[in-house]
C-alpha cells in the first residue's frame, strides 16, 4: 500500500545535534522502520550541539540542517512555511541538572519560553493546514521522568498519572514545558503528545553526564566522582530504545496522551560506575589505570539530589507494543565499546569550554576525603 502524499512531508526535529536528537536523526535517515520521509533538523548549536554527531548523514538527500533558536518566532514561522512538516519532534532543551543549579536562566529561556514560542509557531502553522495534512499533524514533546520528583526505596515506579513534583531548576522548567504542551491540546486542539523518559545512555552522549564522564575520565586515569553516598538510583535506557519508542508514539500515539518510557533497569550510581570500571578492565587489560575502581572518589553531593527515579512503561508496552531491546548490560558494553572506538570524537568534545565546566562543577567538591570515608563505611553523608 502506498503512503498518503501528506505523509511524505518532512518531519522537523528540534535539538537534533544533541545526544538523543542526533541518535534519532541518524536512525531516521538510515532507515529505521517507518521513516521514509525527509527530516529538517533545527538546532542553534549550544555547547551541547555537535554537528560531528551527524557527519554520516550530512550529504543525505533527505536531510537539511537549519541553525536557528527555538525562541526566534520569525525564524520558526518561516521554516515551517517553507518545509511544511507533517510533524515536529521537540528535543531542544538545556538538559543538565548540575548546570541548571549553577545557572538556571538558560533553562527558563529555552525549556519554558522556547517551548512556548515553538508551540505558538506550530499552532499558527497547523491552523493554516486543511484536510488530511491538518488531521495528521503531530507535535511530539520529548520530556523526562524527572518532572515526577524523587521516589523512596519502596515506592512504585512513576506512571502517567503520578503527580508532578519537580525538584531541580531543570526538572521544573521541563515540567512547565509539559504543562504548556498539555494546555495547547486542551485549549486549542493542537495534536500534541508528551513522552517522559528515564535516563538515557549510548553513543554521542556529552561527557558532562554520569556515564560518558566516567568512561572518558577512566580512560585518562582521572578521578571518577560519585556524588554523596553513591546510592542514588536511576532507571537507565539505551538511547536507541528511546528513539524506537518515539517513532512508535509519533506514528501510533493518541493526541493528548502522555507515554512513559523506561527499560526497568534501576541501578545505583555506585553500581553503574563500578560496572563501567569492570568493563574497561576487561577491554583495556593493559591500561596503567587497572583496576579502574581505584580511581573512584566520593565527592560532595549535588544540592537537592533526587534519590530515586523509576519508570513504569506498561502503557507504552500494552497500547503500542514497545519493548526495550537492550538490557543494561548489553547497552552499557556497546556504549563503552563506542567510546573506545571513537577517540577523535572524544578529543574534539573535550575542548576548552568543556574543561572550564569540569573546573566549575568539581573544584571544591572533594571535601578532604570525608565523603569517601563515609561512603565506604556505608554511611550517608551529613549535609554541610
Ligand atoms: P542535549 O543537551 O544533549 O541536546 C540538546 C540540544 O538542543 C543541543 O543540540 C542544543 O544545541 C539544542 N538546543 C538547546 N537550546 C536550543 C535552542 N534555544 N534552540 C535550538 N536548539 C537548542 O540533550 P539530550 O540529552 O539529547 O536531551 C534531549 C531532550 O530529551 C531534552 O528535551 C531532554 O529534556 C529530554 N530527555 C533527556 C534524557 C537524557 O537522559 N539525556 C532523558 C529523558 C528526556
Ligand atoms: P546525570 O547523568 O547528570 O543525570 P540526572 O541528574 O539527570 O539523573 O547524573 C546521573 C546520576 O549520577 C545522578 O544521580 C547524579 C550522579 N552523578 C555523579 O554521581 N557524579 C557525577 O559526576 C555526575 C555528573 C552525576
Amino acid at each position: 500500500m502506498t503512503e498518503p502524499s501528506w505523509k511524505r512531508f518532512p518531519v522537523v526535529v528540534t535539538g537534533g545535534a544533541g545526544f538523543i536528537g542526533s541518535n534519532f536523526v541518524l536512525e531516521w535517515l538510515e532507515g529505521a522502520p517507518g521513516t521514509a520521509q525527509p527530516l529538517v533538523n533545527v538546532d542553534c548549536l549550544t555547547y551541547a550541539g555537535n554537528l560531528k554527531n551527524l557527519e554520516r548523514v550530512r550529504a543525505h538527500p533527505g536531510y537539511k540542517f537549519v541553525r536557528a533558536d527555538i525562541c526566534d518566532r520569525a525564524r520558526l514561522d518561516a521554516l515551517l512555511e517553507e518545509h511544511r512538516p507533517r510533524a515536529i519532534v521537540h528535543f531542544a532543551a538545556e538538559s543538565h541538572v548540575d548546570r541548571s543549579i549553577l545557572g538556571p536562566d538558560a533553562f527558563v529561556e529555552t525549556n519554558v519560553r522556547g517551548t512556548f514560542v515553538l508551540l505558538e509557531a506550530a499552532r499558527a502553522y497547523w491552523n493554516r493546514l486543511a484536510g488530511p495534512e491538518r488531521a495528521g499533524f503531530r507535535f511530539l514533546h520529548v520530556s523526562t521522568d524527572e518532572v515526577y520528583g524523587s521516589l523512596g526505596a519502596d515506592d512504585p515506579a512513576f506512571c502517567e498519572t503520578t503527580p508532578y513534583s519537580p525538584n531541580s531548576p531543570y526538572s521544573a522548567t521541563k515540567a512547565a514545558s509539559d504543562h504548556l504542551v498539555r494546555a495547547y491540546f486542551h485549549t486549542y486542539g493542537l495534536p500534541t503528545m508528551i513522552t517522559n523518559c528515564s535516563n538515557n545512555y549510548g553513543p554521542y552522549h556529552f561527557p558532562e553526564k554520569l556515564i560518558p564522564l566516567i568512561i572518558t575520565h577512566a580512560l585518562e586515569g582521572k578521578p571518577l566522582p560519585i556524588y554523596g553516598d553513591g546510592m542514588n538510583v536511576r532507571d537507565w535506557l539505551y538511547v536507541g530504545d528511546h528513539c524506537a519508542a518515539l517513532r512508535l508514539v509519533l506514528e501510533k500515539g493518541r493526541p493528548g496522551e502522555t507515554y512513559n518510557i523506561g527499560g526497568r533497569n534501576e541501578r545505583s550510581n555506585r553500581e553503574v560506575v563500578e560496572t563501567i570500571c569492570e568493563i574497561l578492565d576487561e577491554l583495556r587489560p593493559g591500561s596503567p589505570h587497572c583496576p579502574h575502581k581505584q580511581l573512584i572518589r566520593f565527592v560532595k553531593d549535588r544540592p537537592g539530589h533526587d534519590r530515586r527515579y523509576a519508570i513504569d512503561a506498561t502503557k507504552l508496552e500494552r497500547e503500542l507494543g514497545w519493548r526495550a531491546l537492550e538490557t543494561f548490560s548489553t547497552g552499557l558494553r556497546k556504549t563503552v565499546e563506542w567510546y573506545l572506538a571513537n577517540p577523535e570524537w572524544i578529543a574534539d568534545v573535550l575542548s576548552g569550554a568543556y574543561r572550564k565546566w569540569i573546573e566549575q562543577n568539581y573544584d571544591g567538591r572533594d571535601d578532604d576525603g570525608r565523603a569517601t570515608e563515609q561512603a565506604r563505611a556505608g554511611q550517608h553523608r551529613v549535609e554541610e
